[in-house]
């Protein structure tokens, strides 16, 4: 047996697109480019009907604040609570986890050399919320489980897109090696180019974000060239957040992709936004 991982979904999370959800602004000028992005999405989603959601993303300082902040951080817990960030959003529906799962990626994770952090409670901020949000809105309870691996994009030294592609890898192998035909989709969350301070804020680089949309699907090897510091000059020091679509890729395995989506609308707030679907070809 061994689960089936029906594709990976990436999606950017400003948390502005969350007040533009609760304002209803989705037709406006402003948003519509971006909101547009998702019909598609769904309609996959409606299709693939996964069972669980393995979540790459990073966290702003819900769960993790800058005293006790772990490279990689995989959630074992039976559910996953939003909480008020901060930024006016409403708090979002908890979510379901699949603590059995969790341990099962935890121990290959570790088993192959990767001394995560085992969280059996953990708060789940905008960045895995968004996503949610824009690919199932108006239901009552999220229609799947998670497991979230949350990946420090904040507080340097931050692991390299190779290290960050390994990982994902080494949840690939766990799917692999599961129980169960359950079926699985993979998150990345976060990016493209953005810098939200400094005297670079507003920075984007949509040379570097084409590239990495147009390589994602079959040759992810290219976005490993980069060290994340050679990330941060090019895309932003936030942009860095590239990493979480990086190790959602090394979940998917090594089998070619196909691109069944793909919307890229610049900016939303200080963010490239995109939003991409890739499943097995
Ligand atoms: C913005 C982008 C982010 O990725 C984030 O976590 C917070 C804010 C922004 O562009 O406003
Ligand atoms: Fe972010």
């Amino acid at each position: 047996m061994s689960a089936q991982i029906i594709g990976g979904y990436f999606s950017s999370h400003v948390p502005g697109i969350g007040g533009a959800i609760a304002r209803g602004d989705q037709s406006q000028p402003y948003w519509k480019p971006f909101f547009d992005g998702y019909p598609p999405v769904r309609q996959w989603l409606a299709q693939a009907r996964p069972d669980v959601a393995i979540v790459f993303y990073n966290d702003h300082g819900l769960n993790f604040f800058l005293d006790a902040m772990p490279t990689f951080a995989v959630g074992a817990a039976a559910d996953y609570p939003n909480e008020d960030e901060g930024w006016g959003l409403p708090v979002y529906k908890t979510f379901q986890g699949d603590p059995a799962l969790s341990w099962h990626i935890i121990e290959e994770l570790v088993g192959s050399g990767f001394d995560v952090t085992m969280c059996q409670k953990m708060k789940v901020d905008h960045a895995l919320s968004i996503p949610f949000e824009l690919a199932y809105p108006d239901v009552a309870a999220w229609p799947v489980k998670i497991v979230p691996i949350a990946i420090n994009t904040v507080q340097y030294p931050l692991p390299s897109p190779q290290r960050c592609y390994d990982l994902g890898r080494a949840v690939h192998r766990a799917l692999q090696s599961w129980q169960d035909d359950t079926r699985v989709v993979v998150i990345g969350s976060g990016g493209l180019s953005h810098q939200l301070d400094g005297s670079r804020a507003g920075f984007i680089n949509a040379d570097y974000d084409r590239f990495c949309l147009d390589h994602l699907a079959n040759e992810p090897e290219a976005l490993l060239r980069h060290s994340t510091e050679e990330v941060a000059a090019i895309a932003g020091t936030q942009g860095v957040e590239i990493v979480n679509w990086i190790a959602a890729r090394g979940a998917l395995g090594q089998g070619p992709q196909a691109e069944v989506t793909r919307n890229y609308h610049i900016p939303i707030s200080n963010t490239a936004a995109a939003t991409l679907v890739l499943a097995p070809a």
